[in-house]
């Protein structure tokens, strides 16, 4: 049995238009500093640039979607033993890193796109260290 519709009217905002990939990469050039492009349910879906390293940290209570848009992206990935190994993403490969593992993305030039809960931060619950100044410690902004 259909639920009839609520008297609520749907408001459209531009969120609802497509976004194209491309043309939102082309719209901002900072490093390590993810967009919003698009939000389902409570995940967001991000973009970023990649260069250069990034920070050690993890997330507690979420695993992170990552897919490989252009470039190059390699995430080094540290057990509880302190064991590394870093894979490597080339365009159109997709990667998660699972909740509670420490993992540090670096990349020789890209871009990406993140599959990640809204309000997970960049930088992780806990990170090493200082945060480079090429590192936007964020949970992501708006495309404008
Ligand atoms: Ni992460």
């Amino acid at each position: 049995m259909y639920k009839t519709c609520s008297s609520e009217p749907v408001r459209l905002n531009r969120m609802q238009k497509p976004v194209n990939l491309s043309e939102a990469l082309a719209s901002f050039s900072q490093i390590y500093s993810p967009r919003i492009v698009a939000r389902v349910n409570d995940y967001d879906v991000r973009i970023a640039h990649t260069r250069g390293e990034h920070v050690w940290h993890v997330h507690d209570d979420t695993d992170e979607f990552f897919l490989a848009l252009d470039g190059q992206f390699d995430i080094a990935l540290r057990d509880a033993g302190g064991n590394q190994h870093t894979v490597t993403l080339r365009v159109g490969d997709v990667f998660v890193v699972p909740k509670g593992t420490e993992h540090k993305p670096s990349s020789p030039g890209g871009a990406i796109l993140m599959f990640e809960p809204t309000g997970t931060a960049t930088t992780g619950d806990h990170h090493d260290g200082a945060i480079p100044d090429h590192v936007h410690s964020t949970t992501g902004q708006e495309l404008t």
